[in-house]
């Protein structure tokens, strides 16, 4: 598809957005019993890596639906995927996850825009002047596409050299343009979405040492100039050769003191049980402790999918069971963390039935397309459920199977056909056939209720 017809389809889309916006609002007036939800009562998003191939899986959703208030493309949105050659954009996998996220009423972090990694061998070979243009063209295409729909860009990722010397790493584009290239993409990047907030990330900054200190002296000079800038990233993969380090807090302080946010960008922590959770309280009462720490990343789902898996290093493990550092975190972020607590969804014993439904798009072609519907009980059996689907107004609903619908203008009101009953936490679902008559946007999914 061509950036020019999808770039107006998403700017068609904003109308959902603004309506999955107030699903969010209406969800978050619950008990704080989930890490987005605790951690909005802290005024700070919860987020978490995502990547499209996943987004199918039923258990995979569900968790990312229930507890997480913002999404971060895992490699979706890097050069590699979203310009491939030199001028052709493919935004298919990205725009899965950015759907998906406003479905559900999440914000989106774009990562990443200018990095030395996953970068296609083409724009290596460049010489300066060409590299100058193609990394401003990228920058203009990426933020362009997805203009106002990002909370955050990490505009530049990992300029810095790991080690001692505070020196940049080599790249393409340090090579060739010199240390200049990083402010340029700053100032493209202001110019390209002007409400989104500019980011610079990376890692083993995360305590005070050279590399950081390095990051620092730029940042100072970024806001003494006017180079725009909004936020530093702290990617926070921690394990035993890199643990947390005890100067983190003051570390973020000093930063958010030049007048920019922080935020965690990247977290996971290799490890289990009570150490592992004991690190991860120490990372959230960091960033509590920092009023310009306006959320956390976590660097997956779950330990299944996680790029260091043999370390364990997330919070849901890989039947997405809620693993002590899922307990430590929440209530580090104020929520009722206790293990088997009923007022936890999934958690048995609270006596009120419950259920929460995720939508996946399962195939996709030029006039149509085939929509899912997860519904999973909470922590009672149910009998019955309900759910909502509002599509937009040019498409269609052709055909729907493994439930009742009822219609009201536009909105979609599914009922069991042979699958209301559920035992605690299982699942089932419906499916559809949309015809899009033009409209490529998601259907938004309204609150699931339950009997
Ligand atoms: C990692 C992804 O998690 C992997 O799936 C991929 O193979 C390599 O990149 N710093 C970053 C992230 O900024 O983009 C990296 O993500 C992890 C390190």
């Amino acid at each position: 598809m061509s950036m020019t017809v999808r770039r107006l389809t998403r700017a068609a889309t904003a109308g959902l957005v603004a309506a999955a916006a107030l699903t969010a609002a209406a969800h978050s007036a619950e008990a704080a019993d989930t890490l987005g939800s605790a951690a909005a009562g802290q005024g700070r998003y919860f987020g978490t890596a995502v990547a499209a191939n996943h987004l199918g899986e039923a258990d995979y959703a569900a968790t990312l639906d229930r507890e997480f208030s913002s999404v971060t493309p895992e490699n979706e949105m890097k050069w590699d995927a979203t310009e491939p050659s030199r001028g052709t954009f493919s935004f298919g996998s990205a725009d899965r996850i950015v759907d998906h996220a406003q479905s559900q009423g999440m914000d989106v972090r774009g990562h990443t825009l200018v990095w030395h990694s996953q970068l296609p061998s083409w724009v290596g070979s460049l010489g300066a002047s060409d590299l100058r243009t193609a990394m401003n063209d990228h920058i203009n295409g990426l933020m362009g596409h997805y203009k106002g729909e990002i909370h955050s860009w990490d505009v530049v990722n990992e300029a810095f050299q790991d080690g001692g010397s505070g020196a940049r790493r080599s790249s393409p584009f340090q090579d060739k343009l010199g240390n200049g290239f990083i402010e340029e993409a700053f100032r493209t990047a202001r110019a390209a979405d002007p409400a989104a907030k500019l980011c610079y990330n990376d890692y083993n900054t995360d305590g005070v040492n050279a590399k950081s200190n390095a990051v620092y002296d730029m940042v100072k000079d970024f806001k003494s100039r006017g180079v725009p800038i909004d936020c530093v990233g702290f990617q926070s993969h921690f394990n035993s050769n890199s643990p947390v380090p005890s100067d983190y807090r003051q570390n973020l302080q000093r930063f958010a003191d030049l007048g920019v946010d922080v935020q965690i960008t990247e977290l996971d922590i290799e490890g289990s049980g009570s150490a592992q959770a004991a690190d991860y309280t120490k990372v959230v009462e960091a960033c509590l402790a920092v009023s310009r720490c306006t959320g956390m990343t976590v660097w997956g789902v779950t330990d299944k999918y996680s790029w260091r898996s043999s370390g364990t290093p997330l919070l849901f493990d890989g039947n997405y069971s809620e693993k002590p550092a899922y307990d430590a975190v929440l209530s580090a972020l104020g929520g009722s963390g206790d293990p088997g607590d009923p007022d936890d969804p999934g958690d048995p014993g609270d006596g009120t039935p419950s259920c929460t439904a995720t939508y996946t798009r399962t195939a996709d072609w030029s006039s149509g397309y085939n929509g899912q519907v997860t519904i999973t009980a909470g922590g009672e059996p149910i009998s019955s459920w309900t759910a909502t689907v509002t599509l937009p107004a040019q498409q269609s609903v052709s055909a729907l199977w493994n439930g009742t619908p009822t219609w009201s203008g536009n909105v979609m009101t599914v009922r069991p056909s042979w699958n209301g009953t559920l035992a605690a936490g299982a699942s089932t679902g419906f499916g559809f056939t949309v015809a899009k008559n033009g409209s490529d946007a998601a259907p938004v999914i309204g609150t699931c209720t339950a009997s």
